[in-house]
């Protein structure tokens, strides 16, 4: 192990918790379960192989972006961050930041997938040998402790939150998670938050729907992972996938239709879809520059700088609380 990567803290939620929200959301009228499970191992790899597919534009966008304007965030940002990465992933676009950034107090990446987050956090180990980085598994909605840095003064604390994560919270809840960053950044602290820009439904519906039927798989992998996980018995050929851009909510809806009139059973407790019926899995919403600025300021940051690519697919921007 490389010995600037330091021990993972802990935070994982356990298995009771998932239960009971699957359990919550399947008894709603309109069915539902939160995105945050779509990523067990397999969602975490499907999820990769989604942000390669043609129809799905905002990872290349916003990597494009970071290329083209990452010398001048990282100016904006300066030295001595400590840069913590909201829901890491593979952390694949925090390369190009990191490349960027001068002289980073450490790097923090939070990530619920313990396999993904230990992969990417000896990656980044390895390729910035001087960068202390600290990995830590936890549901980044709820509270976790921020590791110190043991090799430099933190002189700023920023959050990083690409991929329009963002998006897949209710609006309500996108704002509580900006004022909780804002919190935890504190005075003089910022954030780099990339957003999905609202467009034209086909180009939103085709990312969802994408022709390979990754996303289809990817939906559809939530399913089997309550089977095994959890002990129920949804028979995952008799859901078929579908996502829908819902204009007046700006958002893309995902969703797993039952095909059939069925009983699910999760730990002991019965769930009857009609043939037809929805179970709504993820929200993707989309802003406009003005809508995200009010939900930022409305959470305490001030927009400092915003870049978008050429085509206004996607932006990225950087907010600051005022110190
Ligand atoms: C992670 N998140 C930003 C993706 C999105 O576009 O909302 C998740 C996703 N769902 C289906 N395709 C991608």
């Amino acid at each position: 192990m490389a010995e600037n990567l330091g021990r993972v803290a802990d935070f994982s939620p356990d298995d009771e918790v998932m239960l009971q929200d699957v359990l919550r959301g399947l008894a709603l009228p309109e069915k539902n379960i939160p995105s945050l499970y779509f990523y067990d191992q397999r969602g975490s790899e499907l999820f990769d192989t989604i942000t390669e597919q043609p129809e799905y534009y905002p990872t290349r966008t916003e990597i494009g972006i970071l290329e083209r304007h990452g010398a001048e965030m990282a100016a904006a940002l300066g030295p001595g961050a400590r840069l913590i990465e909201l829901g890491s992933g593979s952390a694949l676009k925090t390369e190009l930041l990191l490349a960027r950034l001068e002289d980073p107090a450490a790097y923090v990446p939070v990530e619920i997938s313990r396999e993904h987050l230990l992969a990417a956090a000896a990656r980044i180990a390895a390729d910035f040998p001087g960068l202390e980085v600290l990995p830590v598994t936890a549901d980044f909605t709820e509270p976790y402790e921020l590791p110190e840095p043991t090799r430099r003064r933190v002189e700023r604390n920023v959050a990083f939150f690409p991929g329009s994560t963002i998006g897949n919270f209710p609006r309500p809840m996108a704002a509580d998670l900006l004022a909780n960053t804002c919190r935890e950044v504190g005075p003089g602290g910022a954030m780099l938050v990339g957003v999905d820009l609202v467009k034209d439904r086909e180009t939103l519906e085709r990312a969802y729907n994408d022709d390979a039927g990754v996303t289809a798989e990817f939906n559809l992998n939530l399913l089997v992972r309550l089977n095994r996980e959890l002990g129920a018995d949804f028979d995952v050929g008799a859901f078929a996938h579908r996502a829908v851009w819902d204009d007046d909510a700006a958002r893309i809806e995902m969703r797993l239709i039952s095909t059939r009139d069925q009983r699910v059973t999760v730990a002991g407790q019965a769930f009857d879809f009609a043939a037809g019926e929805v179970l709504v899995t993820e929200y993707s919403h989309k802003y406009t520059p003005e809508a995200f600025r009010a939900l930022a300021e409305g959470a305490g940051f001030a927009l400092a700088r915003t870049w978008t690519d050429p085509d206004g697919l996607f932006s990225v921007h950087l907010i600051e609380v005022p110190g």
